[in-house]
């Protein structure tokens, strides 16, 4: 069984020679991919990962799982981007809506923004529990995550005494750069390496995301087989017709031509929200550039059809909508009978809520289709670890593929520098004086 990609109500208007040369441009993305001779070809590591990843790699990432579940109530995961989004995308979705997985610690996030009553809260609500921290970060030098762990590790230290918080501590980093490897080094943290070929948007698939998932208790092994078993799907020798990748890649290039600017990532459960955040930052940040780029934008169904829904069926007609459709929910729950019949639902009466949401789904892609926004749907036939593996690799290849569509480098990502630059100079960071000077005349 496999993801599936349905493109019958995409509505492509383009001549027939246009959809060749598109076809025939994926096509030729994928194979440079493989071959790494395109663009960013130095942060390609994440194209053959799931396949490559070795048992060893595997297992060492699943004994510290265990060690870190076994001794935590709550495990904070520092982390920012590539560094956070990856992992929380996976847990939201194979987790409980409302509990951790039997006889695992709660998963907890900091470093992903800047806020102080939040870390506020996040310390007090860590008092009187057994603590453990993962911080991820690549370059090991990420402000906001360097700062909650700045927090953490005191916090957990002032608990546990320097050497009992260390084994408290997991780093996943760089293998030799950045603040944070200095920092685990000296301190003697566990840690995990993030390979210099895999740029953060890509890296769920390694310790980045790999780690916190076991922690939680999910299944990684079935997870990296459904991603191979995507690999393989989308290969160098797979033909057009066969690889959903290229084929995805190529209809949202084609609607982008034909004034489609914005896609819209639509869910119609809320396990999903974070893997829409996930895919906003792998395609935002990796097609953005040069003034090009579909924006990537997510609706959570149906309770934006409450609120974004009147824009999507009149709004600007710049909308295309790609829906995530699981076809069958772990659980079964049916709509009641009510003999009095007061709220006139008996209609619904002793169908499954995932029916009325089926008609949900169907109902809302035939009007916004009327509407005139065109439709893709990816269809996953449950929401577990192997097919959340093959939606991750999917995704993760159609970027690739469809970033060199566009002629840009998918795997570069220069314009997050600007805001630093101005925040560090900002708060007077030595070196940023000049800066500061300029800075200040704009918003005083
Ligand atoms: O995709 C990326 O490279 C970025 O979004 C990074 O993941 C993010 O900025 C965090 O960086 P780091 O892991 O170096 O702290």
């Amino acid at each position: 069984m496999t993801i599936k990609l349905n493109i019958k109500n995409a509505s492509v208007n383009l001549a027939s020679e246009e959809c060749d040369a598109l076809k025939k441009a994926a096509m030729s993305a994928n194979a440079s991919l493989h071959e790494k001779n395109g663009l960013g070809n130095q942060f390609l590591g994440w194209v053959n990962l799931p396949s490559s990843i070795s048992e060893a790699d595997i297992f060492e990432i699943e004994s510290t799982a265990e060690t870190l579940a076994e001794t935590s109530d709550l495990v904070v995961i520092a982390g920012i981007g590539g560094s956070y989004l990856g992992a929380k995308a996976v847990l939201e979705a194979l987790g409980d809506a409302f509990q951790p997985e039997q006889g695992r610690p709660k998963m907890l996030f900091a470093g992903h923004h800047l806020d102080e009553d939040y870390m506020y809260e996040l310390i007090r609500m860590l008092h009187g529990k057994r603590v453990s921290c993962i911080v991820i970060s690549k370059s090991g030098t990420t402000t906001e995550p360097a700062l909650a762990f700045r927090i953490l590790k005191q916090y957990i230290e002032k608990q546990y005494g320097k050497e009992d918080a260390a084994k408290r501590i997991v780093a996943v980093t760089d293998k030799e750069k950045g603040a944070l490897k200095q920092t685990a080094d000296k301190e003697g943290y566990k840690t995990f390496v993030i390979p210099d070929d895999v740029g953060g948007r890509f890296s769920v698939l390694t310790p980045v995301g790999l780690l916190p998932i076991a922690v939680a208790g999910f299944d990684i092994r079935l997870l990296l087989k459904g991603a191979a078993d995507m690999e393989l799907a989308s290969g160098i020798d797979a033909a057009y017709e066969n690889n959903i990748c290229a084929q995805y890649a190529v209809v949202r290039n084609a609607l982008y031509k034909q004034g489609k600017h914005i896609e819209l990532l639509a869910n119609y459960s809320p396990k999903l929200h974070f893997l829409a955040e996930w895919w906003k930052q792998l395609f935002g940040e990796s097609e953005g550039k040069q003034n090009k780029g579909i924006f990537p934008a997510s609706v959570d169904f149906t309770s934006d059809l409450h609120s974004l829904g009147q824009y999507i069926q009149q709004g600007e007609r710049i909308l295309f909508e790609t829906v995530i459709s699981i076809k069958n929910p772990q659980y079964e729950f049916i709509v009641p009978e009510d003999p009095e019949n007061l709220d006139q639902l008996n209609f619904m009466a002793t169908k499954r809520i995932s029916e009325v949401n089926r008609m949900a789904e169907l109902g809302t892609m035939l009007a916004h289709l009327d509407g005139g926004v065109p439709n893709i749907r990816i269809e996953i036939p449950e929401l577990s670890a192997y097919f959340l593996g093959q939606l991750i690799y999917f995704f993760q290849k159609a970027c690739g593929i469809s970033g060199y569509m566009l002629e840009v480098n998918p795997f570069d990502q220069p314009g997050v520098e600007d805001y630093k630059r101005n925040m560090f100079a900002l708060l007077g960071k030595p070196g940023y004086e000049a800066e500061n000077q300029k800075l200040m005349t704009r918003i005083e």
